[in-house]
Protein backbone atom coordinates (compact mmCIF):
# COMPACT_ATOMS: atom_id res chain seq x y z
CA UNK A 1 0.00 0.00 0.00
CA UNK A 2 1.37 3.29 -0.97
CA UNK A 3 0.06 6.77 -0.48
CA UNK A 4 1.32 9.08 -3.38
CA UNK A 5 1.14 12.96 -3.67
CA UNK A 6 0.97 14.11 -7.28
CA UNK A 7 2.16 17.51 -8.39
CA UNK A 8 1.39 18.81 -11.72
CA UNK A 9 -1.73 18.99 -13.83
CA UNK A 10 -1.06 18.22 -16.94
CA UNK A 11 -1.33 15.53 -19.62
CA UNK A 12 2.48 14.57 -18.21
CA UNK A 13 0.68 13.68 -15.00
CA UNK A 14 -2.34 12.26 -16.33
CA UNK A 15 -0.14 9.73 -17.48
CA UNK A 16 2.01 9.64 -14.78
CA UNK A 17 -0.93 9.16 -12.24
CA UNK A 18 -2.45 5.82 -14.61
CA UNK A 19 0.70 4.51 -14.33
CA UNK A 20 0.43 4.88 -10.48
CA UNK A 21 -2.51 3.72 -10.30
CA UNK A 22 -2.02 0.58 -12.42
CA UNK A 23 -0.76 -0.72 -8.98
CA UNK A 24 -3.82 -1.23 -7.30
CA UNK A 25 -2.42 -0.59 -3.84
CA UNK A 26 -2.24 2.94 -4.43
CA UNK A 27 -3.95 5.92 -2.82
CA UNK A 28 -3.48 9.64 -4.88
CA UNK A 29 -3.60 12.78 -3.76
CA UNK A 30 -3.11 15.11 -6.69
CA UNK A 31 -1.62 19.00 -5.61
CA UNK A 32 -2.52 21.07 -8.96
CA UNK A 33 -2.70 24.23 -9.97
CA UNK A 34 -5.81 23.85 -12.36
CA UNK A 35 -8.40 20.61 -12.17
CA UNK A 36 -7.38 18.33 -15.00
CA UNK A 37 -10.47 15.86 -15.27
CA UNK A 38 -8.38 13.00 -15.89
CA UNK A 39 -6.16 12.85 -13.17
CA UNK A 40 -8.67 13.81 -10.54
CA UNK A 41 -11.22 10.82 -11.28
CA UNK A 42 -7.85 9.20 -10.68
CA UNK A 43 -7.21 10.75 -7.68
CA UNK A 44 -8.65 9.49 -3.93
CA UNK A 45 -8.62 13.53 -3.57
CA UNK A 46 -7.49 16.40 -4.96
CA UNK A 47 -6.11 20.11 -3.99
CA UNK A 48 -5.94 22.94 -5.88
CA UNK A 49 -3.48 25.59 -5.43
CA UNK A 50 -0.52 27.14 -6.28
CA UNK A 51 2.62 25.53 -6.58
CA UNK A 52 4.47 28.33 -4.71
CA UNK A 53 2.42 27.45 -1.25
CA UNK A 54 4.70 25.33 -0.08
CA UNK A 55 2.93 25.34 3.14
CA UNK A 56 -0.19 24.35 1.39
CA UNK A 57 1.51 21.19 0.23
CA UNK A 58 3.36 20.36 2.89
CA UNK A 59 -0.25 20.65 5.02
CA UNK A 60 -1.66 18.05 2.07
CA UNK A 61 0.72 15.43 2.07
CA UNK A 62 1.15 15.67 6.14
CA UNK A 63 -2.46 14.86 6.34
CA UNK A 64 -2.89 12.57 4.09
CA UNK A 65 0.00 10.51 5.12
CA UNK A 66 2.15 10.66 1.91
CA UNK A 67 4.71 7.63 2.01
CA UNK A 68 6.26 10.14 -1.41
CA UNK A 69 5.99 12.07 -3.61
CA UNK A 70 6.21 12.62 -7.44
CA UNK A 71 7.21 15.84 -8.65
CA UNK A 72 5.62 16.26 -12.55
CA UNK A 73 6.54 20.06 -13.79
CA UNK A 74 10.00 21.90 -13.51
CA UNK A 75 8.26 25.09 -11.59
CA UNK A 76 7.73 23.23 -8.13
CA UNK A 77 10.50 21.93 -8.35
CA UNK A 78 12.55 25.26 -8.78
CA UNK A 79 10.02 26.38 -5.91
CA UNK A 80 11.89 23.43 -3.66
CA UNK A 81 8.79 21.72 -3.10
CA UNK A 82 11.11 18.78 -2.77
CA UNK A 83 13.17 20.33 0.15
CA UNK A 84 9.73 21.91 1.75
CA UNK A 85 8.48 18.06 2.06
CA UNK A 86 12.16 16.63 3.00
CA UNK A 87 11.77 18.23 5.94
CA UNK A 88 8.39 16.79 7.11
CA UNK A 89 10.01 13.56 6.37
CA UNK A 90 8.87 13.04 2.58
CA UNK A 91 11.30 11.76 -0.13
CA UNK A 92 10.05 12.92 -3.59
CA UNK A 93 10.80 11.73 -7.22
CA UNK A 94 12.37 15.02 -8.59
CA UNK A 95 15.45 16.53 -7.46
CA UNK A 96 15.99 19.33 -4.68
CA UNK A 97 16.19 22.96 -5.83
CA UNK A 98 20.04 23.22 -6.06
CA UNK A 99 20.00 19.90 -8.30
CA UNK A 100 17.00 20.82 -10.32
CA UNK A 101 19.39 23.32 -11.41
CA UNK A 102 20.40 20.40 -14.12
CA UNK A 103 17.60 22.01 -15.92
CA UNK A 104 16.96 25.78 -14.07
CA UNK A 105 20.30 27.01 -14.84
CA UNK A 106 21.75 26.46 -18.37
CA UNK A 107 25.38 27.63 -16.86
CA UNK A 108 25.54 25.06 -14.14
CA UNK A 109 24.58 21.99 -16.56
CA UNK A 110 27.51 23.41 -19.70
CA UNK A 111 29.80 24.54 -17.05
CA UNK A 112 29.49 20.93 -15.05
CA UNK A 113 30.25 19.01 -18.88
CA UNK A 114 33.02 21.24 -18.77
CA UNK A 115 34.95 20.48 -15.30
CA UNK A 116 34.41 16.53 -15.51
CA UNK A 117 35.03 16.53 -19.47
CA UNK A 118 31.98 15.11 -20.11
CA UNK A 119 31.32 14.79 -24.11
CA UNK A 120 27.97 16.78 -25.74
CA UNK A 121 28.62 20.15 -24.88
CA UNK A 122 29.06 22.88 -27.91
CA UNK A 123 31.53 25.95 -28.11
CA UNK A 124 29.85 27.93 -25.23
CA UNK A 125 30.47 30.98 -22.95
CA UNK A 126 28.18 32.18 -20.46
CA UNK A 127 27.95 36.08 -19.90
CA UNK A 128 26.91 38.43 -17.43
CA UNK A 129 26.75 42.21 -16.76
CA UNK A 130 30.51 41.81 -15.81
CA UNK A 131 31.81 40.25 -19.19
CA UNK A 132 28.44 41.76 -21.49
CA UNK A 133 31.66 43.08 -23.44
CA UNK A 134 33.76 40.24 -24.72
CA UNK A 135 30.34 38.78 -26.50
CA UNK A 136 31.19 40.41 -29.93
CA UNK A 137 34.70 38.87 -29.69
CA UNK A 138 32.99 35.42 -28.65
CA UNK A 139 30.34 36.30 -32.13
CA UNK A 140 33.61 36.91 -34.15
CA UNK A 141 35.08 33.52 -33.16
CA UNK A 142 32.01 31.36 -33.70
CA UNK A 143 29.72 30.15 -36.18
CA UNK A 144 26.32 30.43 -36.02
CA UNK A 145 24.84 30.38 -32.64
CA UNK A 146 21.86 30.29 -29.87
CA UNK A 147 21.45 32.53 -27.44
CA UNK A 148 20.07 31.44 -24.12
CA UNK A 149 18.71 32.86 -20.97
CA UNK A 150 20.35 31.66 -17.44
CA UNK A 151 16.57 30.23 -15.85
CA UNK A 152 13.48 28.86 -16.77
CA UNK A 153 11.78 30.32 -19.34
CA UNK A 154 9.02 28.26 -20.10
CA UNK A 155 11.10 27.51 -23.52
CA UNK A 156 10.01 30.94 -24.92
CA UNK A 157 13.11 31.77 -24.10
CA UNK A 158 15.75 30.60 -26.32
CA UNK A 159 16.87 32.16 -29.90
CA UNK A 160 18.40 30.62 -32.51
CA UNK A 161 20.66 32.19 -34.78
CA UNK A 162 18.32 31.79 -38.40
CA UNK A 163 15.16 31.36 -36.99
CA UNK A 164 14.76 34.08 -34.65
CA UNK A 165 17.35 36.48 -35.23
CA UNK A 166 20.40 36.91 -37.64
CA UNK A 167 23.12 39.60 -37.14
CA UNK A 168 25.56 39.93 -34.67
CA UNK A 169 24.00 43.27 -33.85
CA UNK A 170 20.56 41.40 -32.65
CA UNK A 171 22.64 38.94 -31.12
CA UNK A 172 24.04 41.15 -28.61
CA UNK A 173 20.70 43.70 -28.11
CA UNK A 174 18.86 40.28 -27.12
CA UNK A 175 21.89 39.09 -24.64
CA UNK A 176 21.64 42.70 -23.20
CA UNK A 177 18.05 42.42 -22.86
CA UNK A 178 18.44 39.48 -20.82
CA UNK A 179 20.58 40.14 -18.93
CA UNK A 180 18.13 42.92 -17.64
CA UNK A 181 15.99 40.10 -16.64
CA UNK A 182 18.80 37.48 -15.74
CA UNK A 183 21.67 37.09 -13.86
CA UNK A 184 23.43 35.53 -17.05
CA UNK A 185 23.23 34.29 -20.60
CA UNK A 186 24.50 31.37 -21.86
CA UNK A 187 25.81 32.07 -25.64
CA UNK A 188 26.87 28.59 -27.73
CA UNK A 189 27.25 27.48 -31.07
CA UNK A 190 24.18 25.84 -32.50
CA UNK A 191 24.45 22.28 -33.87
CA UNK A 192 22.69 20.96 -36.71
CA UNK A 193 20.87 17.48 -37.03
CA UNK A 194 18.27 15.35 -35.72
CA UNK A 195 16.83 15.73 -32.03
CA UNK A 196 15.83 13.13 -29.60
CA UNK A 197 14.46 12.83 -26.01
CA UNK A 198 16.00 10.18 -23.79
CA UNK A 199 14.76 10.69 -20.51
CA UNK A 200 16.26 8.35 -17.56
CA UNK A 201 15.37 7.13 -14.23
CA UNK A 202 18.09 7.72 -11.50
CA UNK A 203 18.40 7.43 -7.91
CA UNK A 204 21.58 9.27 -8.10
CA UNK A 205 24.04 6.06 -8.57
CA UNK A 206 21.99 4.13 -11.16
CA UNK A 207 20.81 5.73 -14.47
CA UNK A 208 17.89 3.71 -16.59
CA UNK A 209 17.34 5.05 -20.09
CA UNK A 210 13.55 4.81 -21.46
CA UNK A 211 12.87 4.35 -24.97
CA UNK A 212 14.05 7.35 -27.03
CA UNK A 213 11.72 9.94 -28.48
CA UNK A 214 11.35 12.45 -30.69
CA UNK A 215 9.30 15.57 -29.86
CA UNK A 216 7.55 18.09 -32.46
CA UNK A 217 8.76 21.68 -31.19
CA UNK A 218 6.97 23.71 -34.01
CA UNK A 219 3.25 25.10 -34.52
CA UNK A 220 2.91 23.92 -38.03
CA UNK A 221 3.08 20.89 -40.12
CA UNK A 222 6.52 20.67 -42.14
CA UNK A 223 8.15 21.71 -38.79
CA UNK A 224 7.29 25.31 -39.79
CA UNK A 225 5.89 28.39 -37.55
CA UNK A 226 6.35 29.05 -33.79
CA UNK A 227 7.91 27.29 -30.91
CA UNK A 228 5.33 25.35 -28.79
CA UNK A 229 5.82 23.32 -25.84
CA UNK A 230 5.50 20.33 -28.14
CA UNK A 231 2.84 19.55 -30.79
CA UNK A 232 3.48 15.43 -30.48
CA UNK A 233 6.00 12.74 -30.17
CA UNK A 234 6.45 9.26 -31.60
CA UNK A 235 8.76 6.42 -30.31
CA UNK A 236 9.69 3.10 -32.09
CA UNK A 237 8.96 -0.51 -30.97
CA UNK A 238 12.86 -1.16 -31.64
CA UNK A 239 13.39 1.73 -29.10
CA UNK A 240 15.38 3.39 -31.26
CA UNK A 241 14.71 5.77 -33.87
CA UNK A 242 14.81 5.62 -37.40
CA UNK A 243 17.85 8.04 -37.75
CA UNK A 244 19.26 6.66 -34.53
CA UNK A 245 21.11 3.75 -33.97
CA UNK A 246 21.89 2.15 -30.80
CA UNK A 247 25.54 3.49 -30.34
CA UNK A 248 23.73 6.77 -30.22
CA UNK A 249 21.26 5.96 -27.46
CA UNK A 250 24.23 4.16 -25.81
CA UNK A 251 26.16 7.78 -25.58
CA UNK A 252 23.54 9.54 -24.93
CA UNK A 253 23.20 7.21 -21.85
CA UNK A 254 26.59 7.32 -21.00
CA UNK A 255 26.95 10.85 -21.06
CA UNK A 256 23.69 11.05 -18.48
CA UNK A 257 25.33 8.55 -16.28
CA UNK A 258 28.29 10.46 -16.28
CA UNK A 259 26.24 13.82 -14.93
CA UNK A 260 24.72 12.04 -12.31
CA UNK A 261 27.79 11.18 -11.33
CA UNK A 262 29.32 14.70 -11.46
CA UNK A 263 26.29 15.87 -9.54
CA UNK A 264 26.83 13.84 -6.90
CA UNK A 265 31.26 14.76 -6.96
CA UNK A 266 30.02 18.41 -7.17
CA UNK A 267 27.15 19.05 -4.67
CA UNK A 268 27.44 15.54 -2.47
CA UNK A 269 23.78 14.83 -3.29
CA UNK A 270 22.32 11.76 -5.03
CA UNK A 271 20.14 13.07 -8.02
CA UNK A 272 16.64 11.42 -7.47
CA UNK A 273 14.43 11.68 -9.87
CA UNK A 274 14.27 12.09 -14.41
CA UNK A 275 17.30 13.30 -16.02
CA UNK A 276 15.31 14.29 -19.41
CA UNK A 277 18.18 14.54 -22.11
CA UNK A 278 17.58 16.91 -24.74
CA UNK A 279 20.19 15.05 -27.12
CA UNK A 280 21.07 15.74 -30.92
CA UNK A 281 22.87 13.63 -33.10
CA UNK A 282 24.69 15.63 -35.35
CA UNK A 283 28.11 14.77 -38.14
CA UNK A 284 30.08 14.88 -35.11
CA UNK A 285 28.00 12.04 -32.39
CA UNK A 286 25.69 12.79 -30.40
CA UNK A 287 25.76 16.19 -28.43
CA UNK A 288 24.43 17.74 -25.03
CA UNK A 289 21.07 20.44 -25.96
CA UNK A 290 20.12 20.61 -22.51
CA UNK A 291 18.52 18.56 -19.66
CA UNK A 292 15.63 18.94 -18.11
CA UNK A 293 14.87 17.79 -14.30
CA UNK A 294 11.35 15.65 -14.87
CA UNK A 295 9.75 13.96 -17.70
CA UNK A 296 8.58 15.54 -21.09
CA UNK A 297 5.60 16.84 -22.46
CA UNK A 298 4.87 15.29 -24.01
CA UNK A 299 7.58 12.25 -24.26
CA UNK A 300 6.28 10.90 -21.11
CA UNK A 301 2.92 9.70 -22.88
CA UNK A 302 4.96 7.82 -25.48
CA UNK A 303 6.94 5.70 -22.65
CA UNK A 304 4.89 5.52 -19.58
CA UNK A 305 2.25 3.84 -21.21
CA UNK A 306 4.51 1.11 -22.26
CA UNK A 307 5.88 0.29 -18.99
CA UNK A 308 5.72 -3.33 -18.07
CA UNK A 309 6.71 -2.98 -14.85
CA UNK A 310 5.10 -1.69 -11.66
CA UNK A 311 5.58 2.45 -11.44
CA UNK A 312 5.17 2.57 -7.65
CA UNK A 313 7.84 -0.03 -7.04
CA UNK A 314 10.30 1.82 -9.66
CA UNK A 315 9.43 5.09 -7.66
CA UNK A 316 10.14 3.53 -4.08
CA UNK A 317 13.38 1.64 -5.11
CA UNK A 318 14.17 5.34 -6.54
CA UNK A 319 13.58 6.47 -3.25
CA UNK A 320 16.02 3.79 -1.39
CA UNK A 321 18.61 3.54 -3.91
CA UNK A 322 18.24 0.34 -4.48
CA UNK A 323 16.96 1.05 -8.67
CA UNK A 324 20.07 -1.74 -9.59
CA UNK A 325 17.72 -4.42 -8.35
CA UNK A 326 15.14 -3.67 -10.29
CA UNK A 327 14.54 -4.86 -14.36
CA UNK A 328 12.46 -2.27 -15.80
CA UNK A 329 10.86 -3.47 -19.05
CA UNK A 330 8.61 -1.77 -21.69
CA UNK A 331 6.80 -3.42 -24.66
CA UNK A 332 7.94 -3.52 -27.85
CA UNK A 333 5.46 -1.29 -29.28
CA UNK A 334 5.48 1.87 -31.40
CA UNK A 335 3.76 4.79 -30.22
CA UNK A 336 2.61 8.40 -31.67
CA UNK A 337 1.24 11.21 -29.68
CA UNK A 338 -1.04 13.95 -31.07
CA UNK A 339 -1.85 17.37 -28.86
CA UNK A 340 -4.89 19.02 -29.75
CA UNK A 341 -4.71 22.89 -29.42
CA UNK A 342 -6.48 25.76 -29.28
CA UNK A 343 -6.79 27.98 -33.02
CA UNK A 344 -4.02 30.48 -32.39
CA UNK A 345 -1.47 28.44 -30.00
CA UNK A 346 1.12 29.40 -28.88
CA UNK A 347 0.85 33.37 -29.46
CA UNK A 348 -2.89 33.97 -29.55
CA UNK A 349 -4.75 30.72 -28.76
CA UNK A 350 -8.74 31.17 -28.06
CA UNK A 351 -9.86 30.50 -24.55
CA UNK A 352 -12.67 29.26 -22.64
CA UNK A 353 -13.88 27.83 -26.09
CA UNK A 354 -15.76 24.38 -25.73
CA UNK A 355 -14.00 21.37 -27.09
CA UNK A 356 -16.30 17.98 -28.14
CA UNK A 357 -14.21 14.50 -28.19
CA UNK A 358 -15.90 12.71 -31.77
CA UNK A 359 -15.41 8.71 -32.08
CA UNK A 360 -12.64 8.03 -30.32
CA UNK A 361 -11.30 4.55 -31.27
CA UNK A 362 -10.99 2.28 -28.44
CA UNK A 363 -7.28 1.64 -28.73
CA UNK A 364 -6.50 5.17 -28.02
CA UNK A 365 -5.47 6.54 -24.86
CA UNK A 366 -6.21 10.53 -24.52
CA UNK A 367 -4.98 12.73 -21.89
CA UNK A 368 -6.22 16.02 -20.86
CA UNK A 369 -4.18 19.07 -20.90
CA UNK A 370 -5.32 22.48 -20.31
CA UNK A 371 -9.04 22.04 -19.79
CA UNK A 372 -11.69 22.95 -17.62
CA UNK A 373 -14.63 20.44 -17.05
CA UNK A 374 -17.49 21.99 -16.14
CA UNK A 375 -21.26 21.30 -15.88
CA UNK A 376 -21.93 21.38 -20.08
CA UNK A 377 -18.65 20.38 -21.06
CA UNK A 378 -15.02 20.49 -21.24
CA UNK A 379 -13.28 23.73 -22.43
CA UNK A 380 -10.00 24.69 -23.33
CA UNK A 381 -8.25 27.35 -21.32
CA UNK A 382 -5.41 28.33 -23.99
CA UNK A 383 -2.68 26.03 -23.67
CA UNK A 384 -1.99 22.27 -25.47
CA UNK A 385 -5.36 21.27 -24.74
CA UNK A 386 -5.48 17.23 -25.13
CA UNK A 387 -3.44 14.69 -26.02
CA UNK A 388 -4.04 11.19 -27.94
CA UNK A 389 -1.99 8.15 -28.17
CA UNK A 390 -1.88 5.16 -30.78
CA UNK A 391 0.35 2.33 -29.29
CA UNK A 392 0.76 -0.53 -31.80
CA UNK A 393 2.68 -2.89 -33.47
CA UNK A 394 4.70 -0.57 -35.68
CA UNK A 395 4.58 3.44 -36.60
CA UNK A 396 2.59 3.43 -39.46
CA UNK A 397 -0.45 1.77 -37.21
CA UNK A 398 0.12 3.94 -34.45
CA UNK A 399 0.22 7.02 -36.68
CA UNK A 400 -3.32 5.94 -38.01
CA UNK A 401 -4.82 5.31 -34.25
CA UNK A 402 -3.74 8.53 -33.11
CA UNK A 403 -4.56 10.92 -36.31
CA UNK A 404 -7.99 9.39 -36.26
CA UNK A 405 -8.73 10.15 -32.40
CA UNK A 406 -7.48 13.92 -32.72
CA UNK A 407 -9.27 14.53 -36.35
CA UNK A 408 -12.89 13.50 -34.26
CA UNK A 409 -12.00 16.47 -31.88
CA UNK A 410 -15.19 19.64 -32.65
CA UNK A 411 -14.17 22.73 -31.68
CA UNK A 412 -11.93 26.06 -32.65
CA UNK A 413 -8.81 23.27 -32.71
CA UNK A 414 -5.68 22.38 -34.66
CA UNK A 415 -3.29 19.66 -34.88
CA UNK A 416 -0.02 18.32 -36.76
CA UNK A 417 -1.27 15.98 -39.26
CA UNK A 418 2.62 15.31 -39.95
CA UNK A 419 3.78 14.10 -36.56
CA UNK A 420 4.84 9.87 -37.04
CA UNK A 421 3.91 10.03 -40.87
CA UNK A 422 6.31 8.50 -43.37
CA UNK A 423 7.00 11.76 -44.93
CA UNK A 424 8.10 13.06 -41.98
CA UNK A 425 9.97 10.60 -40.89
CA UNK A 426 11.83 9.97 -44.23
CA UNK A 427 12.75 13.52 -44.10
CA UNK A 428 14.70 13.37 -40.80
CA UNK A 429 16.33 10.14 -42.00
CA UNK A 430 17.75 12.13 -45.10
CA UNK A 431 18.46 15.09 -42.99
CA UNK A 432 20.94 12.88 -41.31
CA UNK A 433 22.34 11.01 -43.95
CA UNK A 434 22.80 14.57 -45.81
CA UNK A 435 24.64 16.03 -42.71
N1 LIG B 1 8.69 18.35 -24.78
C1 LIG B 1 9.48 19.37 -24.26
C2 LIG B 1 9.51 19.48 -22.80
O1 LIG B 1 8.85 18.74 -22.09
O2 LIG B 1 10.24 20.31 -22.29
Amino acid sequence: MANVLLIGSGAREHVVAESLKKNKDTKLYSFMKANNPGIAKLSDKVEIGSYSDLEKIKSFAKENNVDFAFIGPEDPLNEGVVDALQEIGIESIGPKKTLAKLETSKSFTRELLQKYNIDGNPKFKVFNKDNVNEIENFLNESNDIVIKPDGLTGGKGVKVQGDHFNTKEEAIAYCKEVLGTHPSVIVEEKFDGEEFSLQCLTDGKTVIATPPVQDHKRAYDGDSGPNTGGMGSYSYENHLLPFLKKEHVDKALEITKKVADAIYEETGEYYKGVMYGGFILTKDGVKLIEYNARFGDPEAINVLPLLKTDFVGICQAIIVQELDRIKIEFEKKATVCKYTVPKGYPSNPVKNEKVEIGNVPENVKLYYASVDEKEDGLYMTGSRAIAFVGIADNIEKAEKIAEQAVSSIKGKVFHRKDIGTKELIVKKVNHIENL
